[in-house]
């Protein structure tokens, strides 16, 4: 899809004439045009009883989740899927729209394979009424919100898609703020758990945890979604997904994405847990400890490596 995108878009235009779109409130959320362009359409997606949504707050390992995803199901099955479709399009986006060429729900309209897997970045209070009706199972990864933070400030500085991050400084105080795209790290991870507490059909799952011991992981998905794969596969699976390959990879890297500058930053970036401490100053990190502390307070929710 962004490869189209661009080809079609922006093929006469050199990168850095791209404008960067501005933020707005939308439903009390933040937002951009790429992702409310086609509300009612994605209000009104007809989920499938057998679609797995994968959902995160941006820059919480959603590309990672898809690609491990994907090769569960289809690595098998359609061994040309893995030489020349790009994850983007194995794994539509939902919400988003690319100008004068196509949306997020075209593309799953039109996707020939099944189960449909899912990309999303709404808050819970956004999910498309069908998704519950049809009682599918949705995958969320949480990261960490220092991590979180500093991947999705380096994300919007080569992401031309994106609002200007501007300063690192004033990044992080806009981040406490929930003045981000997709609204407010604290009320998107918080939102997400609640809402797993009643519903059974949500994995809720931790980019530290996937760090820690991917195969572990692998068979938590496996178990929850009832996929029978043998331990020789999910091994196979597991080398293909790690940092370094997915790196290497250009069907899972999005060298082919020419709205993100990858000269500023590859998008597979570093992929470490506590990368934070190589951006926060100490005072920063004093103040975020504060302001996270207030908001987190009363929430059953934990991460294990948020200082
Ligand atoms: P960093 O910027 O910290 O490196 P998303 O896919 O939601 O946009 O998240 C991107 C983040 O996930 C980036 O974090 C990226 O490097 C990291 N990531 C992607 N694939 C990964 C992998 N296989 N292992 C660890 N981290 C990965």
């Amino acid at each position: 899809l962004f490869d189209k995108f661009f080809l079609n878009t922006f093929s006469t235009t050199v990168m850095a004439d791209v404008e960067r779109p501005e933020l707005f409130e939308f439903h009390g959320v933040s937002m951009t045009h790429y992702f409310t362009d086609n509300w009612e359409n994605v209000q009104n997606f007809k989920a499938l009883p057998d679609d797995i949504l994968i959902a995160t707050y941006p820059k919480a390992g959603t590309t990672w989740m898809s690609y491990i995803l994907d090769l569960l199901y289809f690595k098998q099955k359609d061994k040309e899927r893995e030489k020349s479709l790009p994850l983007y399009e194995r794994v539509p986006f939902l919400e988003l729209v690319i100008p004068n060429y196509c949306t997020g729900v075209e593309a799953l309209d039109t996707l020939p394979t099944r189960p449909r897997l899912i990309k999303t970045h709404l808050p819970i209070q956004f999910v498309p009424k069908s998704f519950w009706e049809q009682n599918c199972r949705m995958v969320y990864v949480a990261r960490n919100a220092k991590d979180n933070a500093v991947s999705y400030y380096h994300f919007d500085r080569m992401n031309m898609a994106q609002p200007e991050p501007k300063d690192w400084n004033s990044f992080l105080q806009r981040f406490m703020d929930g003045k981000m795209v997709f609204g407010s790290w604290f009320d998107h991870v918080t939102g997400w758990w609640k809402k797993k507490q009643t519903c059974s059909n949500i994995l809720y799952m931790f980019y530290e945890d996937m760090v820690e011991d991917t195969g572990r992981e692998m068979e938590r998905l496996c178990s929850f979604l009832g996929l029978s794969t043998t331990a020789e596969e999910r091994e196979s699976i597991r080398g293909g997904v790690q940092f370094d390959a997915m790196k290497a990879n250009p069907m899972a890297n999005y060298s082919t994405d020419l709205v993100m500058n990858q000269k500023i930053f590859p998008f597979m970036r570093k992929g470490k847990v506590g990368d934070w401490k190589n951006q926060f100053t100490v005072a920063q990190n004093e103040t975020f400890d504060e302001n996270y502390e207030n908001k987190m307070r009363n929430n059953t929710l934990k991460f294990r490596t948020h200082i």
